[in-house]
């Protein structure tokens, strides 16, 4: 068998990555799964041997950019001589599956989210020029189990998934559609991937899935194999050594549970920030959305979230211009946003997808209105964001260091509350915590001065 000859010659392998974290997990083991064939990242697609277009399918702008992408694409194989094979994976290749190929005749492949174990099959597949080229299967726990039991860290932070799908079904939204049904992974696989990140340096883990706190994995068969929430799996793999900081994301507010809650305060490994979408302050657009809660609801959350941690940082996501939404809804929206108070917070113009209830409803808001409503919420998020970072002057706070800044000596790292901080400070702080007197502040950062730096692990 001459398998282990192919898999020794190197092959350049570029991954461009479009969308969510959940897809820069993806991308992340994707490259794990072809290293074993020999296949090395390089720097662009031109002296890449495969091009992986890693998609996003949720605001039309997400999907268009993939096609302009796949004409780029398209030269850079011409001038190859055919030497280039291009896979499409991710969200668009979920949900337009054939359709890909017969707009792009150029691309080899296409694979959705559930796929990504069965890449080396599929380039087989390829080079032979036999078979299908298209793997959209639904059977995420066999993609969990089947991936290679080791990760590549990169750096001090990972993202490690620990649920996918959704069952949530808000009419604006395809991920139900391109993720599939809500799953959960096995507590034991995660912590063995926890431990195997850790080993590798990292400090800080963002678990992640569409739908995080609807987690209810199987708990390890000692502890009884019941189903643990993701209150359980936080303060679990906060007891990993070496592992200093948890972050989750993305959560919905229905699944937002006393116990995950409660962990925000007993649990220092939980970093002090919340991302938790929204979407808008009218109870009427909320419910047009199939959101299953109110704007009385989220106050109240954050009220619990805030008695557990006074300090945290809140994160969140909206939608302007749903169909139906008057002046009076966004008015709504606005005064969520001001009685709330945003660390930082994502608004998007609602952008109706095809095959969702919401894109077939009357009354579609036009454009302008968009634009406008837009324009009058960014600016207002952007002064909470601004107000926020401001409030730490002053502070002294724990930076996990991330790498180098732009400026010479300059460091970079994350804040507790997810801010980007520079600091003057030696590089052998990579990797490690140290303690920064925050001294200024703008929009996106903070800068500071570095005091001390905790004990590197051993
Ligand atoms: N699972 C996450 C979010 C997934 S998508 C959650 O439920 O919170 C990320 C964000 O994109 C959403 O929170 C929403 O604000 C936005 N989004 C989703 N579909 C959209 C659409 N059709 N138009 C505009 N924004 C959309
Ligand atoms: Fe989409 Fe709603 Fe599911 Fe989030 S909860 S992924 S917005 S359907
Ligand atoms: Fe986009 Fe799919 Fe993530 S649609 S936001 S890449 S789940």
């Amino acid at each position: 068998m001459n398998s282990t000859d192919t898999a020794k010659a190197p092959k350049g392998l570029f991954i461009k990555t479009y969308g969510c974290q959940m897809n820069v997990y993806d991308s992340e083991r994707m490259r794990d799964v072809l290293r074993p064939l020999g296949y090395a990242p390089v720097d662009g697609p031109e002296q890449a041997d495969l091009v992986v277009v890693n998609t996003c399918h949720i605001r039309e702008k997400a999907t268009e950019k993939v096609y302009s992408e796949l004409g780029q694409l398209k030269k850079m194989k011409e001038a190859s001589g055919g030497r280039m094979t291009i896979a499409v994976a991710g969200c668009v290749a979920q949900a337009e599956g054939e359709e890909l190929i017969r707009r792009q005749p150029a691309v080899d492949l296409v694979l959705g989210p559930q796929s990504y174990h069965k890449l080396p099959e599929m380039i087989a597949r390829a080079s032979r020029a036999v078979g299908d080229r298209l793997e959209t299967e639904f059977e995420t726990l066999e993609k969990f189990d089947a991936l290679p039991r080791e990760r590549n860290a990169d750096g001090p932070t990972a993202f490690l998934s620990v649920q996918e799908g959704c069952d949530k079904f808000c009419t604006f939204c395809v991920v139900p559609y391109t993720r599939g049904a809500e799953m959960s992974r096995r507590v034991d696989d995660i912590v063995m991937e926890a431990r195997s990140l850790a080993a590798q340096g990292v400090r800080e883990i963002s678990l992640l899935g569409q739908n995080v706190n609807a987690y209810h994995g199987a708990a390890p068969a000692m502890d009884g194999g019941e189903d643990w929430t993701l209150g359980q799996l936080c303060r679990h793999v906060a007891r990993i050594g070496g592992i200093d900081r948890i972050r989750y994301t993305t959560s919905h507010p229905r699944d937002m549970d006393d116990d995950l809650i409660a962990a925000h305060g007993d649990t220092q490994e939980m970093m002090p920030f919340l991302h938790l979408p929204v979407q808008s302050g009218s109870d009427r657009v909320l419910d047009a959305m199939n959101r299953g809660h109110t704007a009385a609801d989220f106050h109240a959350i954050i009220a619990k979230v805030r008695a557990a941690r006074p300090d945290i940082a809140l994160a969140s996501d909206f939608i302007v211009g749903f169909p139906g939404e008057t002046d009076a809804d966004f008015d709504a929206t606005m005064d969520l946003v001001r009685a709330t108070g945003f660390a930082i917070a994502y608004s998007f113009k609602y952008s109706p997808r095809p095959g969702t209830p919401a894109a077939e409803l009357p009354r579609q808001v036009p454009e302008e209105v968009k634009n406008q409503r837009l324009q009058a919420l960014q600016a207002l998020l952007r002064d909470q964001q601004t107000a926020f970072n401001a409030e730490q002057a002053g502070k002294t706070l724990d930076v996990l260091v991330t790498g180098k800044g732009r400026m010479a000596g300059q460091m970079h790292g994350r804040s507790p509350y997810q801010q980007a901080v520079h600091f003057v400070g030696p590089q052998d702080l990579i990797g490690r915590i140290a303690t920064v007197r925050i001294v200024g502040s703008s929009l996106n950062s903070l800068t500071g001065e570095l005091v001390s730096a905790h004990e590197a692990v051993a």
